[in-house]
């Protein structure tokens, strides 16, 4: 699919989105069913490409993985269950597979190569492998052990003590994967408050893990027992209805099963801060994963400040923030957000570039992105660059432009959201 004509110029939005599975968890649900003990149950998977990369790896690592009626089934044996794939292992465009995957690598004794898309490519791995050597594991890299293709032989993991150089979930995650497979007590120390679906998971499979003033420890060699997980709807998905909603006069959309994660809600905060008219329901029943539904109705909203502790807490809701920054009355300014250069694509420079062609006041910072609002929004041809966060944010941009908007790479969004044009059209009136 070379380009796409998106809707320009709704008149509002009505509707409710049952809004699909996390990718962050069904990511781990898949990891921790494989390395439990038993039949691991999952439901509300999250089916976008990046979760099916994640599935085939661990079938070439001798996973057992059936989906029945929108069910997976996983035939946990076990870490030692792990046998040596014969062929690479592909992670395609997904930074968590192949992050997560090493930690569970570098504790089992035989040899793997992970290779993934261009993307991939371009992506800092010796965060992961740096730390992951220090433990024992024996990896190469192309450029000084920095990029894919990698070469991996796990074997005997000594516990690490870890301050993490970046606020990263997936750098702390496969530290934890690999924790759980030393011997002894590892202990992680965070620069900031990351997603912390990797320790609830843990918990969830029976095992043990603390934490204490950000310092975290888990034990090694611990046991871990299949478990039956429901994933809840992904917030990071929901986040650009959430804005579509906020930002397209005489608008209001009733967002079902949306994960509540503190360590996900960045978003919610800086919607109520830019004075949007915002309903959080929380769900009653005690899960794992906090979860509930959110309704939003347009309104007026004005610039704010976007930095700190908050940043990982809203990470991957960046680009969308950007683009509701157009429609704020002021001036927005996104900083401390650096990590946003080494994502699917370098986000500061292609939500700037994309979003100006457009006709968007933005400019880009060293750590983020100035934005002065309001901006009337224009026609033009603009590219998700490859990145499906930045293609959902170009078609809700669209929404709001006189002229007619072209999207070059749309078939990206399958990533996280493969329906999300039919969600988008059915709330257009
Ligand atoms: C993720 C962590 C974040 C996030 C990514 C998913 C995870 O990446 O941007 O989309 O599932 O752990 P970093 O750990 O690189 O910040």
């Amino acid at each position: 699919m070379a380009s796409i004509k998106l809707k320009t110029n709704v008149n509002k939005l009505k509707g409710e989105v049952v809004i699909p599975g996390d990718k962050s968890i069904s990511h781990r649900s898949v990891m921790f069913g494989a390395i439990a003990h038993g039949e691991t149950t999952v439901t509300n998977f999250l089916p976008g490409e990046d979760c099916l990369s994640t599935i085939s790896c661990f079938r070439k690592l001798g996973v057992k993985i059936v989906e029945e009626n929108g069910q997976l089934r996983i035939d946990g044996q076990g870490f030692e269950g792990l046998s040596e794939p014969d062929e690479t292992l592909d992670v395609g465009n997904s930074g968590t597979t192949i992050r997560l995957l090493m930690g569970i690598l570098a504790g089992r004794p035989f040899f793997s190569t992970l290779v993934g898309d261009q993307s991939i490519g371009k992506r800092p791995m010796t965060r992961v492998t740096e730390p992951l050597k220090q433990m024992g594991a024996v990896i190469d890299a192309r450029k000084n052990g920095t990029y894919t293709p990698i070469a991996i032989r796990g074997g005997r993991l000594t516990p690490i003590h870890y301050q993490l150089p970046v606020a990263s979930a997936q750098v702390k995650s496969a530290l934890l994967l690999a924790g759980l497979q030393a011997e002894g007590e590892t202990t992680i120390l965070e620069p900031a408050a990351t997603r912390d679906h990797t320790e609830r998971m843990i918990r969830q499979f029976g095992g043990e893990i603390h934490r204490k003033n950000g310092l975290i420890t888990v034990k090694g060699e611990q046991r871990l027992t299949a478990s039956a997980i429901h994933v809840p709807g992904d917030i990071s998905s929901a986040a650009f209805f959430l804005v579509a909603g906020a930002i397209v006069p005489g608008s209001e959309i009733v967002l079902k099963n949306v994960g509540l994660n503190p360590t996900r809600t960045g978003i919610l905060e800086v919607l109520e801060k830019m004075g949007a008219n915002l309903t959080v329901i929380k769900n009653e029943a005690d899960s794992f994963e906090p979860a509930g539904d959110l309704i939003i109705k347009s309104s007026n909203l004005k610039g704010t400040v976007v930095e700190g502790g908050l940043i990982p807490r809203l990470i991957d809701e960046i680009p969308i923030i950007a683009l509701m920054a157009t429609q704020a009355e002021g001036t927005t300014i996104i900083k401390d957000a650096e990590e946003l250069k080494v994502k699917e694509t370098n986000r500061i420079d292609t939500v700037v570039a994309e979003l100006r062609k457009l006709g968007a006041s933005i400019e880009a910072t060293p750590d983020g992105m100035i934005i002065t609002g309001r901006s009337k929004l224009k026609g033009g041809a603009v590219s998700s660059h490859g990145d499906h966060r930045i293609g959902m944010m170009l078609a809700i941009a669209a929404l709001l432009s006189d002229g007619g908007v072209h999207l070059e790479q749309p078939e990206s969004i399958a990533v996280s959201y493969p329906n999300f044009f039919s969600h988008l059209n059915r709330l257009i009136h």
